[in-house]
């Protein structure tokens, strides 16, 4: 996937007085981190990332221009606020290696799916912090959509502070932590069932006769366009679409195939199977 540009500035940081730590800056994390750097919330000197490899930590390092090493307690020591970005399994460990760091003072902020707050607080031994957040791909070009929970210890500053975060790289819903395996399953892997979408219309755009490119665009620009109606308009998607149905119209005739080859019954099982996938992701 292609990086974000990240120019210098010499604008301050919005949010110059917290320190974080992004443990595992792999694909979801490394995006966290280059978008706060390009929307400026955090100056490079405010970020500390870890990797499990020694040679990705220095080319890593380079291409951000911020500290990543491997060392998880180290930068987290560092850190009020400590993102744990690494794979689900992983987590229970990286809390036993970071535990002498923490304290009732810093936020945890997990974005790996599956493990509960609970989990992390017992794990931490301490009365802590621990938000839950399940972003998606798209927080790449602040397009993302981002849910947070929070576990026990939470106070109100500290949920602020997390929603303001996700905030700058998309929409964020706060929801109970009984929703966020559902959250997996629809936004957090929905960017490739959109993909999947967008792929077959463009390839039926070439099936009628267009060039790839040309197809793939009008493609993508209607599922964007289609998108920012739905959340500018506050409609419910079926009058949107209602309105695009001219009686006898052709958008009857395409929807009339894609009721016949079962398209919402299949997403809808998508869906689901996805959430009942992320329910089983903690145990690896
Ligand atoms: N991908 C998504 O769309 C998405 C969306 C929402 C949430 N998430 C969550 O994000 C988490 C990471 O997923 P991902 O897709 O970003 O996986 P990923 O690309 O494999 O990233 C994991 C990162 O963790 C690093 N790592 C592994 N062990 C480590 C350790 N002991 N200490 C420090 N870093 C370590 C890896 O380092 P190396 O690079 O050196 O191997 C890698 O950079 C998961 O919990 C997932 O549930 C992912």
């Amino acid at each position: 996937m292609t990086e974000i540009a990240v120019e210098a500035t010499q604008v301050p940081a919005q949010l110059p007085h917290v320190r974080v730590a992004v443990l595992g800056a792999g694909k979801m994390g490394g995006i966290l981190l280059q978008a706060f750097l390009k929307q400026n919330l955090f100056a490079a000197e405010q970020i500390f990332g870890t990797v499990a490899h020694t040679e990705r930590a220095l080319a890593l390092s380079t291409q951000w221009g911020v500290e990543v090493s491997t060392d998880n307690l180290a930068a987290a020591k560092q850190a009020d606020l400590i993102l744990l970005a690494v794979k689900p399994f992983q987590v229970p460990d990286l809390i036993e290696q970071i535990r002498p760091a923490l304290n009732a003072k810093k936020t945890l902020i997990s974005i790996a799916a599956s493990v509960k707050t609970r989990a992390i607080e017992e794990a931490s031994g301490l009365d802590i912090a621990v938000i839950r957040a399940m972003p998606n791909t798209p927080s790449a070009l602040g397009a993302g959509a981002a849910a947070l929970c929070k576990g026990r210890f939470v106070s109100a500053k500290q949920m602020e502070l997390a929603e303001r975060i996700f905030e700058t790289v998309g929409r964020t819903v706060v929801v109970d932590e009984k929703h966020m395996d559902a959250v997996t399953g629809l936004s957090g892997s929905g960017p490739a069932y959109i993909y999947i979408i967008i792929e077959a219309l463009a390839e039926a755009g070439v099936k009628v006769g267009l060039p790839r490119d040309v197809a793939t665009q009008l493609a993508a620009q209607t599922a964007f366009g289609a998108a920012k109606m739905v959340l500018e308009t506050g409609y419910h998607p079926a009058l949107l679409k209602d309105a695009v149905t001219t009686p006898a119209g052709c958008t009857i005739d395409g929807i009339l195939e894609l009721e016949e080859g079962g398209l919402r019954v299949t997403l809808i099982k998508a869906v689901m199977r996805a959430t009942e996938r992320a329910k089983q992701l903690a145990a690896g």
